[in-house]
């Protein structure tokens, strides 16, 4: 029988949303935002890292994304890019380890190495694994795995779940304890749709760009409150 973990909370995963409307309100381009938002994410993983967190997943680009206009794509590519250079070595020294989740044969080949070169200097880190989804759609991931299951004869006749799990972007990282969502959207967005069978979600009204210490307390405080039973009648 499969064991889940305890209320203890191991992998919070993030949909970091509103950067465009924290730039409205400023009457500020939506690039600001993005630039804003890109800023906040160091301040996120300080504070999940000192809790002791050992996962954190931030959804950055989604599959969806794309069909946004190009100048805005440039600028959230060129800031993934900029905030890989400027925190690659902080980040490594602090012991966090950096994986990416998503499609990477679809990004230009500079996001592409950058990304590859954070994963590669910080492969053998302990404290913490910070999880980027960056050109991440669950459905994908799934297709993914489904295609490279129905490929091979030995199992495409009986898949199950451990199998189809060894195949998914985030193979060897438990399943998200809780999701939270800024800027107040109840949405998951095709954001870790297998993974988050028993997360616990937890929206907030609050801007991704604010989204700061406290707003992190009030979300655990919040999922400390909730009982997990995963089906059962006790946790
Ligand atoms: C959502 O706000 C935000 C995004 C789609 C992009 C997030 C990207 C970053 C924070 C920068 C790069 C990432 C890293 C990890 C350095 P939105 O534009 O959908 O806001 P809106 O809904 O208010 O318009």
């Amino acid at each position: 029988m499969k064991t889940f973990p305890s209320k203890n909370i191991r992998h919070v995963a993030v949909i970091m949303d509103g950067n465009g409307r924290w730039a409205n309100e400023k009457k500020m381009p939506r690039s600001a935002g993005h630039r804003a938002g890109a800023s906040n994410v160091r301040r996120v993983v300080d504070k999940f890292k000192n809790i002791g967190l050992k996962y954190l997943t931030l959804y950055a680009f989604s599959t969806e994304n794309w069909a946004r206009p190009e100048h805005e794509i440039d600028t959230i590519m060129e800031l993934l890019v900029s905030t890989a250079n400027n925190q690659l070595a902080d980040l490594d020294e602090s012991n966090i380890k950096i994986v990416h989740i998503g499609d990477k044969m679809g990004l230009d080949p500079k996001v592409k190495r950058s990304i590859e070169t954070c994963e590669d200097i910080t492969r053998d880190n302990t404290e913490m694994t910070l999880c980027i989804a960056f050109n991440y759609g669950g459905r994908a991931e799934l297709l993914n795995a489904i295609k490279i299951l129905l490929s091979d004869p030995n199992i495409k006749d009986h898949p199950d779940e451990e199998l189809i799990e060894k195949h998914l972007y985030t193979h060897n990282i438990p399943d998200p304890d809780l999701i939270i969502r800024t800027a107040g959207e109840m949405r998951l967005s095709n954001f870790l749709i297998w993974q988050s069978a028993y997360s616990e979600y937890y929206s907030t009204e609050t801007l991704w760009p604010d989204f700061d210490e406290h707003e992190i307390e009030l979300a655990l405080h919040a999922y400390k409150l909730r009982t997990r039973k995963y089906g059962t009648i006790s946790e």
